[in-house]
């Protein structure tokens, strides 16, 4: 019997042959795949860990339909299913959430603020938190978020953050806004720059954002002195950031503070009177922001009862209703004479904060005047 060519036993094996290369080139290739392919905990251990505080507002608010968009109640979804409803969020961080408060923020008090601040720099403390998020109602983001710039003794990011439409409108803007501030919070880039206010894919800074719109989803600016930055495809970019000290480097500490002193406001208009700066100096107050016409003026019937609060050992520190611009010191009153406090460029509810945190340290009006031009 003749025996086959080496090329005859190729041909009839090479099926065969072919099969076991090509079993062997895909277990090689899986095992590379597999050994390439990061398994979850793997993943979760390359993210940044960011804590949710979730204290209500509208990006926690639910309306009676999708086209309900003002009219809707706030503060009544919790922090879990806020989480729950943007799955994207684990994909760049590690998110915990906790219920601080559930309120609607046009209700945010001192005592809220004081919870809020020290629960956030035990969190920060901890090694393995790099992140905050506050989610919040829009009413009063620019105070609370002033009030953590100043008391925050961390670089690590804190991230304010809100929605102009109910989480059951349509575009609801609560989604994005959320992924969006937690991707900052986890960010590198977001360290050391004081505490952000995030919606609308911009980056504002604390000091100098405020709300602008009662209703558009583009609300918050930081007019004239402009925003920080902005969000675009899960990338924060900054162009600049806030000259004014903040968080550790501030000099308040509200660690072992259960109050603030009372500061009011009292608004400047034509014709105005000084029943309720009377009322509330008679209440207590310890302080007093007057935010006057124009560039932080007194109308000629305020005179004598401001200075009659001073005399009281009230402080008085001009701002303005305008919003914008330097308060002038010795401009449209004599502040040195009088011995005024001017707020700079802080409109009055941020004037309010910081002269609160002020005297919590001193009572000496040129201290304070330092404060203002510091902070
Ligand atoms: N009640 C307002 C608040 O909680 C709703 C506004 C909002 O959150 O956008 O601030």
């Amino acid at each position: 019997m003749v025996s086959p060519s080496p090329h005859v036993i190729h041909a009839r094996f090479q099926p065969y042959i072919r099969l076991v290369f090509s079993a062997l080139l895909l277990s090689t290739g899986l095992t590379n795949a597999i050994a390439q392919t990061p398994d979850a905990q793997e993943v979760a251990q390359t993210l940044p860990n960011v804590v949710i505080l979730a204290t209500g507002g509208t990006i926690a608010g639910t309306g009676a339909s999708s086209t309900t968009t003002v009219g809707y109640t706030s503060a009544t979804v919790g922090v879990d299913k806020l989480i729950a409803a943007v799955p994207e969020l684990k994909k760049v961080a590690n998110v915990k959430g906790e219920q601080v408060f559930q309120i609607a923020s046009e209700s945010m008090t001192n005592d809220h603020w004081l919870k809020l601040a020290k629960r956030v720099n035990i969190l920060l403390a901890r090694p393995d938190v790099d992140g905050i998020v506050i989610t919040h109602g829009t009413d009063t983001i620019e105070e609370t978020a002033y009030f953590l710039d100043l008391t925050v003794k961390s670089r690590k990011p804190v991230v304010i953050v809100g929605a102009m439409r109910p989480s059951t409108a349509l575009s609801a803007d609560g989604p994005i806004n959320l992924y969006n501030a937690v991707l900052l919070a986890g960010s590198k880039e977001a360290i050391g720059k004081g505490v952000l206010v995030t919606l609308n894919d911009q980056i504002n800074a604390a000091r100098e954002v405020t709300k602008t719109n009662t209703s558009t989803t583009d609300t918050f600016k930081s007019p004239e002195l402009g925003m920080l930055g902005y969000i675009q495809g899960s990338k924060p970019y900054f162009y600049r950031q806030s000259t004014r000290k903040n968080t550790l480097d501030t000099e308040f500490d509200i660690t072992n503070l259960d109050v603030l002193p009372k500061v009011d406001i009292v608004y400047g208009y034509a014709d105005m009177n000084s029943v309720a700066l009377d009322a509330q100096v008679a209440a207590g107050a310890k302080g007093i922001i007057h935010a006057g016409v124009g560039d932080g003026s007194i109308a000629a019937q305020m005179k004598e009862p401001l200075i009659a609060a001073r005399k009281k050992g009230v402080i008085i520190v001009r701002a303005s209703r305008v919003g914008q611009g330097i308060v002038a010191r010795n401009g449209e009153a004599s502040d040195d004479a009088l011995d005024f406090v001017v707020s700079d460029t802080l409109n009055a509810q941020k004037a309010r904060i910081l002269l609160m945190l002020a005297l919590t340290k001193t009572n000496n009006t040129k201290e304070i005047q330092r404060m203002f031009y510091t902070y």
